[in-house]
């Protein structure tokens, strides 16, 4: 794993960007793997301003995103459909038939989960996959407990993700207690992976990942120490404990 530290989370975040926009330089029809929650709101901004400034491209470029609730539909605010629209899609070029996120609201999400995975070998699989943890140390929502070799697959939430997502909602209850995520073994199959963390509430969770060498699945990000091409860049306060 390459641990890149940034002095906070704007430097995070315009490192995290430029990482990705260097690999969608060098590879313009990149399948690039996308995430949500509060981490990657600054690293989609400088995207953004890259895009109005230096005109980079996005048209051959397809995108899968990680997971979505389950029950909200696409046009539900707290949707990461909606999340996705307003932090990048609606600002980028990237065409509206390459963006790719799990349905959340479809009647059958057995089938659902089958044709994400379809849709990602059909893809050729993720050559960029973007990452932030949980407390917990879930990626995706890949809680602990998860197995390893689980594909795109139905997870109850726990507790404390909700918890920490209920900034997002009006209260706790509005949190849904389900979502669609794609599994780790479609993770770590992934060329490259890049996971961004800030702040000291993940700090506990970035020195379990960082210092231990145990693999667990009670700690789903573990396995990425199995990954060949990780890198991580993470601020200050995130990266305290792991020194
Ligand atoms: C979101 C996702 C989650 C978040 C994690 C951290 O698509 O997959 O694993 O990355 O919950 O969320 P934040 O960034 O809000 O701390």
């Amino acid at each position: 794993m390459k641990i890149i530290q940034a002095e906070n989370y704007k430097d995070l975040s315009e490192k995290a960007a430029k990482f990705i926009i260097d690999y969608v330089r060098n590879k313009p029809d990149l399948v690039l793997g996308l995430a949500t929650g509060g981490t990657p709101e600054g690293t989609y901004e400088y995207m953004v301003d890259d895009f109005k400034k230096n005109k980079t491209t996005y048209k051959d470029v397809k995108s899968v995103n990680l997971d979505e609730y389950v029950g909200l539909s696409p046009e539900n605010p707290n949707s990461y459909h909606a999340y996705m629209y307003n932090h990048l899609f609606k600002h980028i070029d990237i065409p509206e038939n390459q963006r790719n996120i799990p349905n959340g609201a479809a009647d059958d999400l057995e089938a659902e989960c089958k044709r994400y995975d379809q849709l990602i070998a059909s893809l050729g699989g993720v050559d960029l996959q973007l990452l932030g943890i949980g407390h917990n140390g879930h990626i995706g929502f890949n809680e602990p407990g998860t197995s390893f070799e689980k594909r795109t697959h139905l997870v109850e939430l726990t507790r404390s993700t909700r918890r920490a997502n209920a900034r997002f909602f009006n209260t706790i209850d509005e949190v849904p207690t389900h979502a669609l995520t794609m599994g780790i073994k479609a993770i770590m199959e992934s060329k490259h992976i890049l996971l961004i963390a800030s702040g000291k509430g993940k700090a506990e969770a970035m020195r379990r990942l960082i210092c231990e060498e145990n693999i667990s699945e009670d700690f789903p990000a573990s396995s990425l120490q199995d990954h060949s091409h990780v890198t991580i860049i993470a601020d200050k306060e995130a990266l305290s404990l792991a020194y």
